[in-house]
């Protein structure tokens, strides 16, 4: 694919940008996004479908990070919400880039059960942060209601807070705090595609129920398997997805059911070692 062009997919409320970020961002009505969920490549060496996630230099990656980053800013909505991923060693940088330009509200980190791999010599990385940030923090959309979890200490314990008068059972939800644990997507799982970096839908519903309201327009500018698209269109929220292999716009069409056919191809599921009946079911359709 011409890193210069873009093609456009899908419908009016979900649009599928098959391109380069940088590019198919500027195409994008300034102050026209409600909400930004933006999980870039990390600089890490992932394998995304043969194109290396590592930059010759960190400079080089940064100053390509700080483009796109200016970008989202500039499509953001004054009472639009950003969300925003990298690794541990480069969120630093984000930070300090976005505090001068929006307002940080969160410091997030996803924490999850296994790091993969098991590190002996040194401690396992268990988690991702993520920043939460906002254009204006008097005049933003947090629909605190919609994304209570359970209070453990007040809700298990039935404890009474004598503080109050008369004395009251402690709360049994609340906002959730600033560490969120949701497993990572495993091979088994049913919402598992072929992306070595897919996010979990439950991080996607936390961010989307909060931060956006009904036919809101959520971007994703870095989309993969699409998990923010598909979320949005679940919640009645609009969206645009943007990414840059061709194989993984492919799968955000099947997900969000907007073409069962691409180029003449059958948009199927790959399936799993363990469902061998779906890949028999797959030999005889194609068949027909
Ligand atoms: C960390 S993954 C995103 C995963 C996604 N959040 C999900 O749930 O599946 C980053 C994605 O950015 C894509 N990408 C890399 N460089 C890009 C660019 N310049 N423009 C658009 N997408 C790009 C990669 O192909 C990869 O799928």
């Amino acid at each position: 694919m011409n890193e210069q062009k873009t093609q456009q997919l899908g419908n009016n409320n979900h649009q599928i940008i098959l391109g380069d970020a940088l590019v198919a961002l500027e195409s994008i009505r300034n102050e026209s996004i409600d909400l930004i969920f933006a999980d870039p490549p990390y600089n890490i060496g992932k394998n995304f479908n043969g194109h290396k996630d590592k930059w010759d230099t960190d400079e080089a990656y940064l100053d390509w990070c700080y483009k796109w980053l200016n970008l989202c800013i500039q499509k953001l909505k004054p009472n639009g919400s950003f969300y925003v991923m990298t690794s541990t060693q480069f969120m630093p940088f984000f930070d300090i880039f976005l505090r001068d330009k929006l307002t940080i509200l969160s410091r997030l980190v996803w924490h999850y059960d296994s790091s993969g791999v098991q590190a002996k010599k040194y401690y396992g990385s268990m988690y991702e942060p993520i920043l939460f940030c906002v254009k204006d923090q008097n005049n933003y959309t947090f629909n605190a209601g919609n994304i209570l979890v359970e209070a453990k200490t007040g809700a298990k314990r039935k404890l009474v807070d004598y503080r109050k008068n008369p004395p009251q059972i402690y709360n049994s939800q609340k906002v959730p705090g600033n560490v969120w644990e949701f497993s990572r997507v495993r091979y088994r799982m049913d919402e598992y595609e072929n992306h070595p970096t897919q996010k979990p839908i439950a991080l996607l519903e936390r961010i989307v129920k909060a931060s956006s309201n009904g036919d809101d327009l959520v971007l994703d500018p870095f989309s993969g398997t699409f998990t923010t698209s598909f979320v949005a269109k679940q919640l009645g929220r609009r969206s645009i997805g943007i990414e840059l292999q061709e194989d993984y716009v492919k799968i955000g069409l099947r997900r969000l059911e907007i073409q069962n056919e691409y180029n003449g191809e059958k948009l199927v599921r790959e399936p799993r070692s363990f469902e061998p009946q779906i890949i028999e079911q797959q030999k005889i359709l194609a068949l027909f």
